[in-house]
Parts: structure tokens; C-alpha cells; sequence
């Protein structure tokens, strides 16, 4: 393989590799894709103020997530459905992710099971939750989770229904004969084994049918009444949700717009991000996901206020092209990139990446210092 020189030459890889129908499921957006390429191009419009003549000889990137210290803000978002990407997948994921010293984030639509990804040695991971009308089933996967030594939740909260991607409607997503590891994802989120149902996007559409679309408020709280774990409430856009995310005892807010899959028009993630720092304030730690491909794209959202991001599709594609060696190299070139970014920048470690070390397009103007003639 030539030498990969960023995150984003993985996608290419991975298109030529995947069957189109896997390739489609992982790259498509909801709808005209409108936030899908805002999440890029919003990121482009956030430009630098950097500072310069600082000792940037020595620069840390550790941080502490919810009490738990990582080598770098830069963690994994859950995706569906690895095994499609590669055989090994989540397994790869999680060893890559360990290895990198961050945390992994499991989806509930996983091809392997909680058990499975803790047997693949220590680390820190996540469970990425859906709700579903059988509360027992949730009940039981929370527990497992647990179990298996997961350490927090990331509630999913803007999927009561599934967005809709034309790609899998025209593809009609699903595998048939179902293999074995559909079986798993099937009995893990819903313990059912009943085949998809192939009316419209197909595997995707028919879990999502399993999803509770009444899920409201009251259930966070309820979700606190059976887990002790600290729920992160994942799909956060708004102050108004932020401040209710807090009042109902969410340990975190992640700005998320599901990678674009979900509502189209909705703003690029970047955007929305500072409105729900802010309606925080402070009270609980605000993560974002969604269009992070660089290392100056984590340091943006940190000097707009995020403890750190998480990223999805550039896990599926390095994982498709090279197993858990790709992911480890995602991983190390945006390490990499980001400790670049805050040497060019004047920063030393991630407490110092501040709100002026950037200007948005939605800053007001700046006063320039009178000058004396
Ligand atoms: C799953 O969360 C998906 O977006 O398909």
C-alpha cells in the first residue's frame, strides 16, 4: 500500500475494497447530504490566530474523560456493523484503541458482542445505547455492559426513528444469506432473530424499528435508576437540550448530528458546538463528533469549548482497508497532527488552546488597537 499520508485517503481505499452496498451504509448522509459536507466545510471556515515565540519544545496532550486520563482528546465514536468492514471488527477497534492509550466507544448495533470486546484486553471503553420498547432488553445490555467493565453510557438521543439514506433504499440494504455475525448484532440489540425486512433501507431501518420513539426526558432519569455508569446524552445541537441534558443528570453532553445520518439542515456539528458550551456552563463536559479529519479540526473544537472529539467513519474506512493497523495509524496521524497544530499555535498542553487561538465567521468584528501616527 502506498503511504497513507492522512485520515482522508482511507475513504478511497475502502471504497475500492467494500462490497458498494457496506461502502454506501457507511459514507451516506440522510437525505440531499447538506450536513454531511457542512460538517466538513464548516471546520474549513474556523481559521487560526496563532501565537508565536512560545517554548513549544515539550507539549502534553493527556487529558481526563469523566475521571478517566487519556494520551489525547481524541476518542472513538460508535459505528455499526465492523465486522462488514473487516473481520475482525470491533476487536480490531478496540485493540487499536487501546493501544493508543483512548477510549472506544462500542455501538448497540455491533457485530460483536460486549463480552467479546472486553476479552480483548484492558481498556476504556464506552456503550453506546439505544433505547428500545423492551426495557428489559435494555436492562439486560446495560448490564452486560457493566459487567464487562464498560465505563459510561452514550445515550443515543436523535434516532427515534432512523434518518433516511437514499443509497441504502436503492441498495436495499441487507445481507442475504444473513451471516452468522448479523445473527449476533440481532440477538445482542434485540434479542430476536426474526430476518430484516427489505420494504425500504433495509437491516439498518429494521433495527431501528426496534428503537422506543417515545423515548423522552423522563427516561434519562429512568436509565439513572437501573445503571450507576454516567450517561453521556449523544445528539445534543441546541442550548435548550444542553441545559435540559444537565437538569436531568446527564455526566456529559457529545454535540453530535449522528455523522449527518439523522435530520438534513441540521448545522455542521462545529457550528453548534459553542451554543452548548456555553449553555453548560461548565457543569458538565461537552464532546463533539461529527466531520473530524485533521488535527486542526480537534483543535478548533477544543478552543470552542469541547473537552474532546470522537470519530466515526474515519475508524470504518481504516479499519476496511487495513484492519486494526489502519485504525492505529488514524489514530497516530491525528496525534500526530494535533500535536503539530499546537506547536505552530503556541500551545503547550490543552488547557492553554483558548477561544482566541481561532477566529469563526460568526465572531463579531475585531477592534484593531488605535494606532498613533
Ligand atoms: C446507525 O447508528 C446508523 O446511523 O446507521
Amino acid at each position: 500500500m502506498e503511504e497513507i499520508t492522512n485520515v482522508m485517503e482511507y475513504e478511497e481505499i475502502a471504497r475500492q475494497k467494500l462490497p458498494k452496498m457496506v461502502y454506501d451504509y457507511y459514507a451516506s448522509g440522510a437525505e440531499d447530504q447538506w450536513t454531511l459536507k457542512e460538517n466538513r466545510n464548516a471546520f474549513s471556515r474556523i481559521l487560526f490566530r496563532p501565537r508565536i515565540l512560545v517554548d513549544v519544545s515539550n507539549i502534553d496532550m493527556t487529558t481526563t474523560v469523566l475521571g478517566f486520563k487519556i494520551s489525547m482528546p481524541i476518542m472513538i465514536a460508535p459505528t455499526a456493523m465492523q465486522k462488514m468492514a473487516h473481520p475482525d471488527g470491533e476487536n480490531a477497534t478496540a485493540r487499536a484503541a487501546s493501544a493508543a492509550d483512548t477510549i472506544m466507544t462500542l455501538s448497540s448495533w455491533a457485530t460483536s458482542s460486549v463480552e467479546e470486546v472486553a476479552s480483548t484486553g484492558p481498556g476504556i471503553r464506552f456503550f453506546q445505547l439505544y433505547v428500545y420498547k423492551d426495557r428489559n432488553v435494555v436492562a439486560q445490555l446495560v448490564r452486560r455492559a457493566e459487567r464487562a467493565g464498560f465505563k459510561a453510557i452514550a445515550l443515543t438521543v436523535d434516532t427515534p426513528r432512523l434518518g433516511r439514506r437514499e443509497a441504502d433504499i436503492k441498495n436495499r440494504f441487507v445481507h442475504e444469506p444473513l451471516p452468522r455475525w448479523i445473527q449476533t448484532l440481532l440477538t445482542t440489540c434485540v434479542l430476536s432473530t426474526e430476518p430484516p425486512q427489505t420494504s425500504d433501507s433495509g437491516l439498518a431501518s429494521y433495527v431501528a424499528g426496534q428503537v422506543d420513539r417515545t423515548l423522552s426526558w423522563k427516561d434519562v432519569k429512568w436509565l439513572q435508576t437501573i445503571t450507576s455508569l454516567p450517561i453521556l446524552v449523544k445528539g445534543v445541537l441546541t442550548a435548550e437540550d444542553a441545559k435540559l441534558a444537565v437538569q436531568n443528570g446527564a455526566a456529559g453532553i457529545i454535540v453530535s448530528n449522528h455523522g449527518a445520518r439523522q435530520l438534513d439542515y441540521v448545522p455542521a456539528t462545529i457550528t453548534a458546538l459553542e451554543e452548548v458550551v456555553k449553555a453548560a456552563q461548565g457543569r458538565v463536559p461537552v464532546f463533539l463528533d461529527g466531520g473530524v479529519r485533521r488535527g486542526t479540526d480537534v483543535f478548533k473544537a477544543l478552543a470552542l469549548g469541547a473537552s474532546g472529539v470522537f470519530i466515526g467513519r474515519p475508524v470504518l474506512f481504516s479499519l476496511a482497508a487495513d484492519g486494526e493497523a489502519g485504525v492505529r495509524k488514524v489514530l497516530q496521524m491525528l496525534r500526530d497532527e494535533l500535536e503539530l497544530t499546537m506547536a505552530l499555535s503556541g500551545c503547550t498542553s490543552l488547557k492553554e488552546i483558548t477561544r482566541s487561538h481561532i477566529a469563526t465567521d460568526w465572531d463579531p468584528p475585531r477592534s484593531l488597537p488605535s494606532s498613533k501616527l
